[in-house]
């Protein structure tokens, strides 16, 4: 069963835990190892404990890699663009330098040779993974009975959205599972229920996909943890 998440009193407060919760992990991964490969999520919940952690004083800015966890084949300027949201949120905010950012090409048109590419440019291990929770239960691009649940050798490949953008890049289980450290950030009323099965409910990540990240830390607010008391 998975630790009790943590939740904050509303969206506010979950952007001010999460940034704290990102600094702290990768303050201890540079620490520790003097870098730190850090993974993005993408989606609009982060963008506000992305801005946060742009604040954060004295980060080892110097010793991060960005990484993200999936991509929408849309060019980099693109507002669906999560690399474009990570930049305006963080990355310019904080002055990494670009060749340290690492897009997904996923706007490639040979997408399995983009796929090929970041797998190759991901370390073996993510130190720490940021990853969200969508409406039908999909994480990263991970969706609900998608073929890339089954992946067990690639780290990185295409993927398709029942939602627009369809055509995506996704990191793939075996990323998610050998991740160092790993957190769920969600908010909202509308992913209350669905929250208490993916954390409380019997093991099904084919529907479920964000159940891969159930041993992760989870950072809620209290809308999206009202469900779970009653589990
Ligand atoms: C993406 C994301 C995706 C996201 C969820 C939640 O590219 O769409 O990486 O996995 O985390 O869809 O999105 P919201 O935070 O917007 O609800």
């Amino acid at each position: 069963m998975s630790s009790d998440p943590i939740v904050a009193a509303d969206e506010d407060e979950l952007a001010r835990v999460a940034a704290a919760w990102i600094a702290e992990e990768v303050r201890r991964a540079a620490a520790r190892a003097g870098r730190c490969a850090l993974a993005l999520s993408g989606g609009s919940t982060p963008r506000p404990a992305y801005e946060r952690l742009a604040t954060e004083p004295g980060m080892p800015w110097s010793a991060v890699e960005i990484y993200f966890g999936d991509e929408r084949a849309v060019p980099p300027t693109d507002p669906a663009s999560n690399y474009r949201m990570a930049r305006e949120a963080l990355v310019d905010r904080v002055g990494l330098p670009a060749e340290r950012v690492h897009r997904m090409e996923a706007d490639d048109p040979d997408v399995e040779a983009a796929a090929a590419r970041y797998a190759a440019l991901l370390p073996d291990r993510l130190d720490v993974l940021v990853l969200g929770m969508g409406p039908d239960g999909h994480t990263a691009s991970l969706f609900p009975r998608s073929p890339a649940l089954g992946e067990t050798r690639r780290k990185v490949v295409p993927a398709r959205s029942p939602v627009p953008p369809v055509d995506r890049l996704t990191i793939t289980p075996p990323v998610i599972a050998s991740a160092r450290r790993l957190a769920v950030i969600t908010a909202g009323a509308a992913k209350a229920p669905l929250l208490a099965q993916v954390l409380r409910g019997p093991w099904r990540p084919e529907e479920l996909p964000a159940q891969l990240a159930r041993e992760g830390t989870w950072l809620v607010d209290r809308a999206a943890a009202a469900a779970l008391a009653a589990r």
